[in-house]
């Protein structure tokens, strides 16, 4: 039973605010580099290939946007529609999925597929289609597989939708941040309420499950009070999932946050009581809390997720994941295959020449040593059950858990005695106030942290 919002004081907050990884993936992106070659990529696609008929992941970034929201971080690419941007990028998409599928020649079978962005939307019908039949020329879909989109409501039509359902699409995730016109006029994205109730109703009413809402708290001007009415507002939709994502404020990263006003940012203390009063709302709507910053409906899947141990965290976030491999698509796109983190290029240039090569279009990536992938066990552990299984860790990587984590247990034993967490013989538990600060007692475990923390600017958002 997930606990009601735990009490905080300014204090707390001003001692655990610091930057550091939000952990959709352990070691973080920042460690990938270009060591990690095209040529390392195939390798892994061949170990991945000797694994006949296991099922994979799948996810294929679309980067477009017809404008750029100034609170993003995404990999974007602004470009108004009719600029016919698409047509080359789906091009180049096609040749990297061939390219990709001849590597995989018994792997064929996708449990998982999901379209991220930029806007997937941003795609006409006709370009769904036409998406939709290169990668099902290679690749087939296992019955119940998991099929999911992230549109912004502003851009999306009924058809879009309609056609989407009719190809197998049936988890959707819905780009909302905030209700309040204050705020979207100060992050550059006007969205009517009404456009977010019709998208909404329609994908409800094509039967699509999982129908998920994004919030971001930590906006310009927004207040408890403004919060409290987008959450009212969000509720009566009946979303069965919501992502609330503290925003992450990175301007000297995304040169368009630039254009944010930082002195209308809710102050630290402002911050952490939207989340909580987030968290209160929702709990009391009935949803449950999923690791750091998700709710559910007790009868979604994330919530079965959290229930049987298959909640997972990823780039996508909390996902119910079903495999160890996943392959990235495009511009930017990150994959997981066989212990390595795969990057494509960031640059369209950089990714069209790749692809136009013929190698795969691998920009940096990282291969896990058995250390990284015991850390990202106890890390995934904290982030998504809020608790580390001594035994369980010990069992699966062959280990003390005591004497390896010495220096990191004195670390989180400190947390502890500061009410983060219990400790004892048989492992972690957080507790609810530590829910809050969850990524402190993540970065405990995390071995390259101090480095990435000593250059002259932050790399990560800070925690709160
Ligand atoms: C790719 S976008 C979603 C789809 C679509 N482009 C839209 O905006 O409606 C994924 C989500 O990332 C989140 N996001 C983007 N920039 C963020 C930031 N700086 N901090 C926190 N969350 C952010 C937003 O909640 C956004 O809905
Ligand atoms: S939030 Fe969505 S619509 Fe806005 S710029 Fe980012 S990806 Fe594009």
């Amino acid at each position: 039973m997930t606990a009601l919002a735990p009490r905080v004081t300014p204090e707390q907050v001003a001692h655990y605010d610091r930057p550091g990884p939000r952990y959709t993936s352990y070691p973080t992106a920042v460690e990938f580099n270009d060591g990690f070659r095209p040529a390392d990529y195939l390798a892994r696609l061949a170990l991945a290939d000797a694994r006949a008929g296991e099922p994979l992941s799948v996810y294929t970034h679309i980067p477009f946007c017809v404008e750029r929201c100034l609170f993003c971080a995404c990999h974007v690419i602004a470009s108004p529609l009719g600029t016919r941007v698409t047509g080359p990028y789906l091009a180049h998409l096609f040749r990297e999925i061939e390219l990709v599928a001849a590597a995989l020649p018994h792997r064929r079978n996708v449990v998982q597929y999901q379209w991220g962005g930029g806007t997937p939307t941003y795609l006409s019908v006709s370009e769904i289609h036409a998406l939709l039949d290169d990668f099902e020329r290679f690749f087939t879909f296992e019955p119940g597989a998991e099929i999911a989109i992230e549109v912004d409501p502003r851009v999306t039509t009924a058809e879009q939708l309609r056609a989407l359902r009719d190809r197998g699409f049936n988890r959707i995730s819905l780009g909302v941040q905030d209700l309040d016109a204050q705020v979207q006029e100060a992050i550059g994205r006007v969205q009517p309420v009404p456009v977010t109730t019709a998208a909404v109703r329609e994908a409800r009413r094509l039967g699509f499950r999982g129908i998920n809402i994004d919030l971001i708290y930590g906006l310009p001007h927004q207040t408890l009070e403004s919060f409290a009415a987008t959450l009212d507002s969000v509720i009566a939709l009946e979303p069965d999932r919501l992502a609330i994502y503290s925003f992450a404020f990175v301007p000297w990263l995304k040169g368009n946050q630039k254009k944010l006003e930082a002195d209308i940012l809710p102050d630290r203390d402002t911050k952490i009581g939207l989340i909580l009063e987030a968290r209160e709302r929702l709990l009391a709507a009935g949803y449950r809390a999923i690791g750091m910053d998700h709710f559910a409906k007790p009868d979604d899947e994330l919530s079965a997720a959290l229930d049987t141990g298959r909640l997972r965290r990823n780039f996508m976030g909390y996902t119910v994941q079903d495999t160890p491999d996943m392959i990235g698509f495009g511009v930017s796109a990150i994959g997981l295959v066989q212990g390595a983190y795969v990057q494509n290029h960031k640059k369209l240039s950089g990714y069209y020449a790749a692809v136009e090569a013929g190698g795969p279009p691998v920009e940096r990536g990282y291969a896990m040593s058995a250390d990284d992938r015991l850390r990202a066990d106890v890390i995934q552990a904290l982030m998504c059950t809020f608790a580390v299984d001594r035994a369980a860790i010990e069992r699966r990587h062959q280990v003390d858990f005591a004497s390896y984590f010495a220096p990191e247990l004195e670390r989180v034993t400190a947390l502890a005695a500061e009410g983060l967490a219990d400790l004892g013989p048989d492992g972690i538990r957080v507790t609810p106030l530590g829910e809050l600060f969850v990524r402190n007692l993540a970065m405990c475990f995390d071995r390259y942290l101090p480095a990435t923390q000593q250059g002259a600017r932050p790399r990560f958002s800070r925690t709160i």
